[in-house]
């Protein structure tokens, strides 16, 4: 029997894609598919220096815009509020995710009762999945954002303006570096990150 996809995420320690999550369709571009992208924060969230552009201080985290909010095309303003705080967007890809690719995405809530709904949701349609680049990058990004319930997030964040319940939230963002580590690696192969 095969195992969920998610067992061979990088969470799990496994570097090698199943079958299933080849299947699932994101396999032309996730890292995951190859099992070699996985390299750990270092390679995928500190910033070399690069000529004419200082990256001292650099931090990256994965960003995503939701079903719910590119369905009801929010995407653009998003992307503006992103550009307008700041952020530096380092890879962009619009993806209809399968189903073993949100479990794998979401394993570490896999015991949560709302995990089927959840991936079932972020299967739904398309999303936008960004790296974003700043200093301080993961906790700009989840301030901009603001708290996981919309009915809860402060005026002028994110979710406040586009989200619609818990769930239909509008974005995702990584909580720390290991997570935006893994997250980043399993949406984008080092070379797509520019
Ligand atoms: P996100 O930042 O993508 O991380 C996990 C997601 O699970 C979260 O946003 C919410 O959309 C969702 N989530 C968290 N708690 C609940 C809950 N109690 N009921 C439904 N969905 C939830």
């Amino acid at each position: 029997m095969t195992a969920p996809a998610y067992q061979n995420s990088p969470t799990r320690g496994a570097r090698k894609w199943s079958p299933e999550v080849e299947s699932g369709g994101i396999s032309q571009f996730s890292p995951v598919s190859g099992g070699t992208a996985w390299r750990g924060k270092s390679s995928l969230t500190s910033i070399p220096k690069g000529a004419g552009y200082n990256r001292q201080n650099m931090e990256r985290t994965l960003a995503i815009i939701k079903p719910d909010a590119v369905e009801r095309k929010f995407a653009g303003q998003i992307i503006q509020r992103i550009e307008e705080a700041g952020f530096r967007v380092a890879a962009m890809r619009l993806v209809t995710l399968s189903k073993p690719v949100a479990e794998g995405f979401y394993a570490v809530h896999r015991e949560r009762p709302f995990f089927p709904h959840l991936t079932a949701f972020m299967s739904s349609g398309p999303a936008v999945v960004m790296v974003l680049e700043t200093d301080g990058a993961i906790k700009k990004w989840r301030d901009l954002m603001g708290a996981t319930d919309p009915a809860k997030a402060a005026p002028g964040t994110l979710r406040a303006a586009f989200g619609s319940g818990i769930e239909r939230n509008a974005t995702h963002g990584s909580d720390a570096p290991d997570t935006a580590a893994f997250e980043i690696g399993y949406f984008f192969p080092g070379v797509d990150l520019v």
